[in-house]
């Protein structure tokens, strides 16, 4: 992977990296190859902000931000725009202070020597191909430049700071509060620490609607958990992530009050779900998910048997419990819109008497909800899940989570009218998005970067060894990374076979590898998930067969003998957050 180092040499102090972005206002996102954080690094590309990225990659992949910058090259090209500004990734976590501080010196102080090494995600994006989803991109809803895009005192360092990277596992934050609070507290103080260090002054947090605990129920406001004393606080937050995030929004309000300079803003997301429509980028849950969504998905693949509704009991239309689902992109976009919001290079003041700042006569630490304002039930959300995939979704109806409640939704009142912010995709969309995704990457990022690779590698070399030699082929693919072990190609393409329920993309999937492995050997304990089950349903026409391995595959056995795949843990009927 291409990496750049910093040149000390007097006669060149400033880097390829720094060259390139010298014409740009930066803005570092913090756990931005994350779901969240993927969606609005594109976003901000869209506007015209390079952007550099600091993941520990915990619970991402970097390919999320290849995928990212070719989603960015594609939309800026319809756009009619020029080049994607530039994106960078550090591997770094941010307990780790000192290597947090030699980030913020790579890029804010170009002539001094720094540890850091950042990734050009270009370099590496440039090299793979993607195949992207056809969707209608609306030119009039794409991302208006930021103002300090064309602010040449603010470019070419980085001017805020949009903070994603946290563990966010509620039940996990139960048994685990020392790394919750070690990660999302340590990790912000160290952060806060280096942009003091460095004069970095704005800052959007990544909040949650979580911090309301179990007070509030439908729309609502942002008074409902206020800081520094001013209101209700955040009493009722039954678990450590929950705490983490109100704590670290009470922190960030102090060091507003303690700096005049800085402006925070934290937005309390609501469900965030969807994912982009090109079907490239998604949610990729690590471990098993509790979320409604990745539930059901996982049950329409297969790997559970049904999704269990918690309660029918509520008071709501059909007593199940009902949420404010918000579409990823328009989450993406209410970052843009409260950077808009704080950036000082907006339009200067009219007002006479007003100093400077336009943004002077606003409270340096604001709060926002970011949701549609709109709830779905539990039974809405598979109906509308089942739509977007033409099949029916499995479910029963098991007792209440611990904890829950019937009805949560957003007053939205305070983004539509302050940073002129509102959601625009309904939840067709959603699950229509949330479905593309699947189908195209059945196994989130891991797997199908590994896929890709080996199918679209540009590296001639392979491929012609591949062809003469699949055993060299293996082993090249285990030593370039893509797999851990030879046998892990055999059970990587099993667990593919498992999980793509759609025939077409199926039989295109096994025709590259046919490409790739001809005459490829596998092992015989990894054969077995292939074969028919005894159900076989006559197929109608002849099936299509691939030769994959050294074996001949029909996709219609290989579908039959999917009707009893292993399934993932269920959860219990009860609760099982019950330490809630
Ligand atoms: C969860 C998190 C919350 C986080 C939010 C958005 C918990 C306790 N809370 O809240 O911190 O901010 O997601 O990511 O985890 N449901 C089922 N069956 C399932 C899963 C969920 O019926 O297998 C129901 C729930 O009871 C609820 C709805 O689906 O009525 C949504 O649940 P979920 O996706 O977990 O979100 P929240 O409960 O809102």
């Amino acid at each position: 992977m291409p990496s750049l180092e910093k040149s000390t040499s007097s006669s060149s102090p400033f880097t390829k990296a720094h060259d390139a972005v010298a014409s740009y206002p930066i803005c570092l996102v913090t756990g931005g190859s994350g779901y969240i954080g993927s969606h609005t690094v594109l976003e901000l590309l869209g506007a015209g902000v390079a952007v550099v990225v600091l993941d520990n990659l915990v619970n991402s992949h970097m390919e999320s931000l290849c995928r990212v910058y070719r989603i960015a090259e594609y939309e800026r090209k319809l756009a009619g725009q020029e080049n994607v500004p530039p994106l960078f990734f550090h591997c770094v976590d941010l307990r780790d202070k000192q290597a947090v501080i030699d980030v913020f010196a790579f890029w804010q102080e170009p002539t001094t020597p720094s540890k850091a090494k950042p990734i050009d995600v270009a370099e590496v994006a440039l090299r793979r191909t993607y195949s992207m989803k056809e969707y209608n991109l609306i030119l009039s809803k794409r991302p208006k430049p930021l103002p300090s895009t064309t602010d040449p005192t603010r470019h070419g360092k980085v001017i805020s700071v949009v903070h994603f990277a946290a563990l966010k596992a509620v039940g996990e934050s139960v048994s685990k509060p020392l790394e919750y609070y070690e990660n999302n507290i340590g990790g912000l103080l160290n952060l806060l620490q280096a942009m003091k260090a460095h004069n970095v002054k704005e800052m959007v947090f990544s909040s949650s609607a979580v911090v309301y605990g179990a007070g509030k129920e439908a729309n609502i406001s942002e008074d409902a958990v206020q800081v520094g004393g001013k209101g209700p606080g955040a009493g009722l937050i039954t678990n450590p992530y929950g705490r983490s995030k109100w704590m670290a929004e009470e922190i960030l309000n102090d060091c507003c009050i303690a700096d005049a300079e800085l402006r925070v803003t934290s937005l309390r997301y609501f469900n965030p779900t969807g994912s982009h429509p090109s079907g490239l980028i998604g949610e990729d849950p690590k471990g098993t998910p509790n979320n409604i969504v990745p539930v059901i998905l996982q049950a329409y693949q297969r790997r559970r048997s049904k999704v269990y509704i918690f309660g029918s009991g509520y008071d709501t239309q059909d007593g199940t419990g009902v949420r404010d689902y918000i579409h990823v992109s328009d989450l993406a976009k209410g970052h843009l819109a409260a950077l808009r919001k704080i950036d000082p290079s907006a339009t200067p003041p009219t007002v006479p008497g007003l100093t400077d700042s336009p943004q002077q006569d606003l409270p340096r630490y604001n709060v926002y909800n970011l949701g549609t304002g709109h709830g779905y039930s539990v039974l809405e959300i598979l109906d509308a899940f089942s739509q977007a995939c033409g099949v029916e979704i499995p479910f029963t109806i098991s007792g209440p989570r611990t904890g829950d409640l019937g009805t949560v939704t957003a007053s939205t009142k305070r983004a539509q009218t302050e940073l002129e912010w509102e959601a625009d995709f309904g939840i067709q969309d959603m699950c229509r998005d949330v479905y593309n995704w699947a189908e195209e990457n059945p196994r989130g990022y891991e797997q199908l970067r590994r896929f890709s690779a080996a199918i679209a590698s540009q590296d001639p070399e392979m491929l012609r060894r591949a062809s003469i030699d699949p055993q060299a082929l293996r082993k090249a693919s285990v030593s370039a990374g893509l797999f851990k072990s030879e046998e892990d190609i055999g059970k990587f393409m099993k667990n593919v076979a498992r999980t793509t329920r759609k025939e077409s993309a199926f039989g295109e999937m096994m025709r590259k590898m046919s490409v790739m492995f001809t005459n490829e050997s596998i092992p015989e304990d990894e054969r077995e998930d292939y074969e028919p089950s005894g159900q076989t349903v006559a197929a109608p026409v002849v099936p299509p067969k691939w030769d994959v391995f050294g074996k001949t595959w029909q996709t219609d056995s290989i579908f039959s003998s999917r009707e009893n795949p292993p399934l993932i843990e269920e959860p219990e009927d009860q609760d099982p957050l019950s330490s809630h």
